[in-house]
Formats: C-alpha cells, structure tokens, sequence
C-alpha cells in the first residue's frame, strides 16, 4: 500500500484492522473453524476497537467512511481469517439499504447499535428457488392495518441467527415482479420470525448462515425501508453495487494471507539439498500470485473510489471487481495449497482453510456468472450509446 495514496484515516483504519486480526483473530482461526461457532469474543475485540461501524455516517455514530475504508479493513480481517472478514462485512451488506433509503426515523432506530458493535444486521433477499433470479422470490408481506404481515422463507442468510435485525425483501404486490417487492427492517424477537436450518458449510465456518422462517410474523408499518412500497428490488440492487466490493476485498484479504503463507513455507522448505523457492518455477509462480493480487486490489480500490465520489454509474466496475478479486482468490489460495505438497492438504498448516473460504466468494452476492452477465448488459447498453 502506497500510504500517500490514502486518507489519514483509512492507513489509521488498515492499521488497527491489521493489528487485530493478527492478535486476536488468527490465533482463533483454526478453533472457529472446526467449531462452526460464531466468534463472539472476536465480535467483542472488533467492537472495542471502535471498528463496528466504519461505512456508518457519523450523525448515526459510525466513522464515516466509505466503501474504501470497509474494503482495507475487510482485507485485513480476511488476511487472517476470511469467515470473520465476511461475518464483519456482512453488517455493511444488510445496513446499506437503510443508509441508502431510510427515512431520518429509521436511521435514528437502527444505525446507532450497529455503529456501536452492539447490534448485528443480516441481509435477507435468496430463497430455496430465487437465487440468481432474485427477482423471482415469493415471501409475501400484505399490509394489514397498520402493519404488515410476513410469510415464506429466506435461505443463505448470513449471520442471520446473530443478528438483532434482518433486512428482509418480500413481495408486496405478486402482479409487478421485481417492481412489487419492498425491504423491511425485522427485529429479533418479533413473533413469527423465526431461525431455521443451519447449513454445514464447506468454508467461512465461523459465521453460521441459517433459513429465515417468516410465519405471520406482523412488522410495523415504520419498518417498510423509505416507506414507500415496490422500492425494494432496487434498494437490493444498489445495496449489491455498493457490497460487492467488500467482498472482493475479502477475496484480496484471503489471496494475500495464503501468499503470505506459502513465503514463509517455501522459503523453509528444503528439497533437493535447498529451499523450495530457489527453484526458478516456485519463484514464478510466487510472483504470479503477488501480480494477480495487486491488479485485484488495485481494481477494488478503483471500484470503492468511484462508489465513494458519489458516481452514478457504478454497477459495472463493482461487478468487474468482485468477479476478478474471486477468480484469482480462488487460483492463487489452489496454488498455494499446491506449494505446501502433501502438508497443504492435510489440516495440520492452515492454506487448505484458505481454499475452502475462497470458494463461497465466487457464489456470494451473485455468482461470477451473474457479475458476467451484469457486466456484458452494461457493456451492451453503452455499446447501444447508452450510460454504463
Ligand atoms: N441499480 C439500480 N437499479 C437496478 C440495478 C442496479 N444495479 N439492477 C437492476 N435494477 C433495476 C432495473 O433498472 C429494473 O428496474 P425497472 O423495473 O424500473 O425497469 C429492475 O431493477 C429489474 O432489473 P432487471 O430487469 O435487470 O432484473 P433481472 O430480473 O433481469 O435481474 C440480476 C438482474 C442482475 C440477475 C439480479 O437478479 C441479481 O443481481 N441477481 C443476483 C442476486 C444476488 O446477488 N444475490 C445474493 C444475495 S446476498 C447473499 O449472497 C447472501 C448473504 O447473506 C451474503
């Protein structure tokens, strides 16, 4: 990191997330991992390091920042462990509809806990059948008085059963498609919100990912976002455009913390009479690595900047950067895993977790498919001379 190029803030903010993770999450990592249990000493240590709510406004007691300032902290947390970078950047995920479109209200309500680490948010749009098609959900929420009342269910909701607030997308009008759907803000312990299944995942193991079972649970009027209705597709949308670039940061985090890895393992590892790495083929596989990962992070950065200047057209460049940071996270973490031979299988060193967490990156917030096809309609529509 070229510190010149970054606030006094954001190097402050990369360095504390820095000096966390390496004290408090890596030695937990492994723990969690095997565990499938939910961090919450680390929730805590993230909390009292004043860390909670860096992408909060500060009127609402957050720092602040921008997607930039996520992004380097998410990076560092996933360095050291990519379940509690994704179980951190998920509060951004299910509070950016309420920044992006709450009323002064509901800001008031809801931002202040989270800012402070005292309430975790989770973000509620797949179902069993809409999943890349999220537009095809079928929760229902029918206004009833002055309330509305929620059914159907919600899958792959991450960090959902930690969570005081979910930020739910049901239908509110069947005939209308994408354009019938609202956001609600549901608070743990309405009646009828339930906990469902939790999945046995094959990587990000400490942040449990659960279905939300919604059966006649009746939500205040007050919690409908921006208290229009039919809003919702597109608060999800541009709550994604803004998201996708934290978890391309987590996907740099893991890259970089797999190289840091392999360094350390191949300049120790003796064969052939000397270490690994001065044999000319690891040597350029190790700078491979290290040219992937500076190109991914510098197109985050370049992704979060142009969200953070306000830019109206931000959908393509945040796709470009998710998709591009996944793919080489999940090439560079396979190759590592190569370096470290037979050890690198076996879960005596820690590279096989970074494979594992890897992964979910290329699936989450739309697959790579979906950042492709986002991607080429943008690139289709500019060619047609229109905006990208
Ligand atoms: N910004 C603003 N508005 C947008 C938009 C954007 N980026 N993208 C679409 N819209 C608007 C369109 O303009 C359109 O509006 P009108 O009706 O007024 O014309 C409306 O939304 C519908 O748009 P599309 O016709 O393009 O919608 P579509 O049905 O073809 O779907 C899609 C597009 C890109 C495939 C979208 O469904 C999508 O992003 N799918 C992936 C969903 C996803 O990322 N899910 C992950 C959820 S979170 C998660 O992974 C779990 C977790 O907890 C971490």
């Amino acid at each position: 990191m070229i510190e010149e190029l970054y606030t006094k803030q954001q190097v402050d903010l990369r360095n504390r997330a820095r000096e966390l993770a390496e004290n408090v999450m890596r030695p937990v990592a492994a723990k969690y991992d095997v565990a499938q249990e939910y961090p919450w000493e680390v929730q805590k240590a993230i909390k009292d390091a004043g860390l909670s709510g860096v992408w909060i406004p500060k009127e609402y007691g957050g720092l602040g920042g921008g997607v930039l300032d996520l992004c380097l902290v998410v990076e560092e947390f996933s360095r050291a462990c990519g379940g509690m970078g994704v179980g951190f950047a998920v509060n951004a995920l299910g509070s950016f509809p309420i920044i992006i479109s709450g009323s002064d209200d509901q800001k008031e309500r809801w931002l202040p806990g989270i800012a402070a680490g005292e309430k975790l948010i989770a973000f509620g749009l797949s179902e069993k059948m809409a999943g890349s098609d999220a537009g095809s959900m079928v929760t229902r929420a029918e206004k009833d008085g002055d309330s509305y009342v929620l059914n159907g269910e919600k899958k792959w909701n991450t960090g959902g059963s930690v969570a005081s607030y979910n930020t739910i997308f049901a239908v509110t009008n069947p005939e209308r498609g994408a354009r019938g759907v609202s956001a609600f803000v549901v608070e743990e312990g309405t009646p009828g919100y339930k906990i469902g299944k939790h999945e046995d995942k094959m990587g990000i193991r400490c942040v449990p990912v659960v279905e939300i079972h919604l059966d006649n649970c009746r939500v205040p009027e007050a919690n409908l976002l921006g208290g229009r209705e039919g809003q919702g597709f597109k608060q999800a949308m541009i709550t994604l455009d803004r998201a996708r670039p934290g978890v391309a940061a987590q996907a740099v985090g893991l890259a970089q913390g797999a190289l840091d890895l392999a360094m350390e393992y191949t300049g120790e590892r003796q064969q052939f009479g000397q270490s690994v790495n001065s044999f000319q083929g690891i040597q350029w596989m190790l700078a491979d690595m290290a040219t992937q990962i500076e190109a991914a992070r510098q197109l985050v950065h370049a992704a979060a900047r142009t969200i953070d200047s306000g830019h109206k057209n931000i959908t393509k460049i945040s796709a470009m950067c998710k998709l591009m940071a996944t793919d080489v996270s999940m090439k560079v973490t396979t190759d590592c895993v190569q370096l470290f031979g037979g050890y690198g299988y076996c879960k005596d060193y820690p590279i096989e977790k970074y494979m594992r967490d890897a992964k979910i990156t290329q699936i989450y917030e739309g697959t790579n498919q979906v950042q492709r096809l986002v991607i080429a309609r943008k690139l289709l529509r500019e060619a047609a001379g229109g905006a990208s």
